[in-house]
């Protein structure tokens, strides 16, 4: 049995409640505060702001009509567990993460865009919802909704498995950390994962891939790619960021549009 909230309950962590969600089925979930607002008006101008607890700061935007909710997760699986469970009670039914990921693929560049079909469960918090040998997949339909968005909008993108890590440094085999030491269990990961095909790291895919799988809900990512993993270990600029964040904008409200007319249409794809 789901649990959904009541008409009037506020939830505690993210402070939202169902009357001031008014019904959005949609979630746009970047990690960064700081990014929501943006986000939430390059789908519409008139983008409501809504609330902001903790590192949950909530807009609403309308698309075709239909309500989008655009909330930050903020960094890591924990953060996302309660993003993902808070939404899901106030009705909530498709997640798109939309973030930043180093990539480890020659062929992906900064400012290239990874819309990621599967992920590597390096993170903890999935651990609590399903066993380690339950793969973190991404929804089928809302991925190839993005796919097809990037295509039509002439963004550069490729699809892989990402590697989602509770941790930035040694996690994703970093060096330049304080302490400079990655364990030796993890060194020479990056090279492994690179080898098997893995496309990008990133801290948030597994945890909502894997908690949307095991609740029935659906769950896609888009990422720019900020750092090139087989160049250097260091972050780009902020150029290159807002590079690829103009383009998985133009994606993401594309696919949105895509999704929208699809619902509407008794779910065929066209
Ligand atoms: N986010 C990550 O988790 N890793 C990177 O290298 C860049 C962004």
């Amino acid at each position: 049995m789901k649990n959904y909230a009541g008409p009037a309950e506020i939830m505690y962590h993210t402070g939202l409640s169902a009357g001031m969600i008014r019904g959005a089925k949609y979630a746009l979930v970047p990690g960064d505060p700081g990014r929501v607002e943006g986000l939430a008006k390059s789908l519409d101008e008139n983008a409501l702001f809504v609330a902001s607890h903790r590192d949950y700061t909530t807009w609403l935007a309308q698309v075709e009509n239909a309500p989008v909710l655009v909330m930050s997760t903020g960094m890591g699986g924990p953060c996302v567990t309660f993003a993902v469970e808070e939404l899901a009670r106030l009705g909530v039914e498709t997640f798109i993460r939309v973030g930043t990921t180093g990539s480890i693929q020659d062929d992906l560049n900064l400012g290239d865009v990874v819309i990621n079909t599967a992920s590597v469960r390096m993170d903890g918090a999935s651990r609590a919802y399903a066993p380690i040998e339950f793969p973190a997949v991404a929804d089928m339909d809302t991925v190839l909704a993005l796919r097809d968005a990037a295509a039509e909008a002439g963004v550069p993108f490729k699809m892989g498995i990402s590697i989602s890590t509770d941790s930035f440094w040694p996690g994703q085999e970093r060096y330049d950390s304080f302490g400079g030491y990655v364990l030796k269990r993890l060194q020479g990961s990056l090279e492994d994962f690179r080898h098997i095909g893995c496309t990008n790291y990133e801290m948030e895919n597994a945890t909502l891939f894997t908690l949307c799988s095991v609740l029935d809900l659906k769950a896609a990512s888009i990422c720019g790619v900020v750092a090139k993993r087989t160049d250097s270990e260091s972050v780009a600029p902020h150029d290159i960021y807002e590079k690829a964040e103009q383009r998985f904008r133009e994606v993401v409200k594309r696919a949105l549009k895509k999704m929208i007319a699809r619902s509407r249409s008794g779910g065929n794809i066209s």
